[in-house]
């Protein structure tokens, strides 16, 4: 069912743990199967002239193999991308990095992009 990407992203995972003093916390949940993601963005400080960008990013997952594989690869996409570049990113996104997931796990691609979403937008909110 899993490819070797996967179980690679699963089984070793380089985002995985908490940042201390995060800039912003995003968090998604499926009440389905009750997988829960929380995601950790540290955001650099340029001159006003420069857009911002993600300078360190972590995840804690509690959840299937896919959805950790799909923390970590959003992790992987993320980092050090602009905030909007890294809004951008899709769940098809992810399950094609990892090499598509099984039909039956896009929605944990879908739980990642939710939970950096969110990460996101709290920022935005707080930093005006
Ligand atoms: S089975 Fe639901 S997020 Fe993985």
């Amino acid at each position: 069912m899993y490819n070797k990407k996967i179980i690679q992203h699963f089984t070793n995972p380089k985002f995985f743990g908490k940042i201390k003093n995060p800039d912003a916390v995003g968090n998604a949940g499926n009440p389905r199967c009750g997988d829960l993601l929380t995601l950790y963005l540290k955001v650099d400080n340029p001159p006003a002239n420069k857009t911002k960008k993600i300078t360190d990013i972590r995840f804690q997952t509690l959840g299937c193999a896919s959805a950790i594989a799909a923390s970590d690869m959003i992790c992987e996409l993320a980092k050090g991308k602009t905030l909007d570049k890294a809004l951008k990113i899709s769940f098809k996104d992810v399950s094609k990095s990892l090499g598509v997931l099984p039909p039956l796990k896009i929605h944990c691609a879908q739980l990642v992009t939710e939970a950096l979403r969110d990460a996101i937008g709290k920022y935005k909110k707080l930093s005006g």
